[in-house]
């Protein structure tokens, strides 16, 4: 008996896997293995052989069957640190190379643009690039023969001859939108209109198409002094600084009476702009107290509504904030300049996470 449990306890401890391990256990205790022979031989002792026999084979027995687990478990336990050190990871190491690609400055300014608006309750509207005659000229108050429509370089969409209606236009500010927000909603009105407009005009600061943002406010007793604090909350905001002075200076619009353009107070150091200090004035947008002929076009009622309006080019204040000199840059698709002066996909621009 000694021989066998030497014999079997230095082959399990040698066994290096486990279908070994379970061809040593059929060896050993199966139902014909070499110890379950000796245990059937036990019938054939006289019965004091069998009192010391019996004991010590079961305890053989139980020896051995343990051996075998123990082993077992100790392979278990080598293999799944094998398997560990081979499947190891380092979770902590980035997924992907960062910014692959960037968010366009137009699109950023407008994002930016829009949680400031919103932020003061204003809904984004949208309208049509292609649009009639009537909602980018007449409802406007730009009549046919109106000097405006020359200055703005419209590009007229080409119609089928023999037919006589005006032709529709790509449009030429976003101001279209207007219209169409107060026959849909009527008043009271809250809303910003970011979109593509289009001209033919090309130079360093004019591209064919370019981006600007319509704002529409339409209550019982809105003033001249509700579109001043608007727009200054909306320069100290987008600029991201805490004082600004603003200059309405009169002006003439067809859709608005009265008239003004806004300018803000600035400074250039070494080609750097300053908003809130200086001696220069920056011209950022057009505006005025809506038309009353310009409601009544869009069935707004002029006795009970009153409001203001005004447009801006977006392009142009993505220049100053971010110190792009060329506008037409914008819109080359040139890798590196995108990769210059875009932004990191996640950082959407909100008022309390930050605005750039
Ligand atoms: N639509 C004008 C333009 O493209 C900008 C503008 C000026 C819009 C005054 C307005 C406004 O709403 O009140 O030049």
């Amino acid at each position: 008996m000694d021989d066998l449990r030497d014999k079997y306890l230095g082959l399990i401890s040698g066994a290096s896997d486990e279908a070994t391990l379970e061809d040593l256990r059929v060896q050993a205790v199966g139902k014909k293995g070499e110890i379950s022979l000796k245990m059937r031989e036990l019938g054939k002792m006289s019965p004091e052989e069998r009192q010391t026999a019996g004991p010590a084979l079961n305890a053989l027995k139980a020896e051995i069957n343990s051996a075998l687990l123990a082993k077992k478990a100790a392979l278990e336990d080598a293999a799944l640190d094998e398997r560990l050190r081979g499947e190891w990871l380092d979770v902590t190491l980035p997924g992907r190379a960062r910014r692959q690609g960037t968010i366009h400055p137009i699109s950023q300014v407008t994002e930016e643009v829009t949680a400031i608006f919103a932020d003061m309750g204003f809904a984004v509207a949208e309208g049509p690039q292609i649009d009639s005659d009537w909602y980018n000229f007449d409802a406007l108050n730009i009549p046919g023969h109106h000097p405006a429509r020359a200055e703005m370089d419209t590009f007229y969409m080409h119609r089928a001859t023999g037919d006589n209606r005006p032709p529709h236009v790509l449009r030429t500010h976003t101001s279209p939108v207007q219209i169409r927000t107060m026959e849909k909603t009527g008043a009271p009105i809250r809303v910003i209109a970011p979109g593509r407009v289009y001209r033919a005009d090309y130079d360093q600061t004019h591209t064919p198409m370019f981006h600007q943002v319509e704002g529409l406010a339409i209550d019982r007793d809105i003033s001249m002094a509700n579109l001043k604090w608007v727009l200054e909350e909306f320069v100290k905001a987008y600029f991201e600084v805490d004082d600004v002075e603003l200059r309405f200076r009169a002006s003439h619009f067809p859709f608005t009476e009265p008239s003004a353009e806004v300018d803000i107070r600035c400074s250039w150091e070494e080609g750097t702009l300053k908003v809130g200090e200086g001696d220069d004035w920056l011209e950022i947008l057009g505006s005025g107290m809506v038309h009353p002929k310009v409601l009544e076009n869009a069935g707004v009622n002029p006795d009970e509504w009153q409001g203001f309006a005004f447009g801006m080019g977006i392009d142009r204040i993505a220049m100053l904030k971010y110190g792009i000199p060329d506008l037409r840059a914008f819109f080359d698709s040139d890798l590196r300049w995108l990769r210059h002066y875009g932004f990191a996909a996640l950082d959407v621009p909100t008022l309390h996470g930050g605005l750039s």
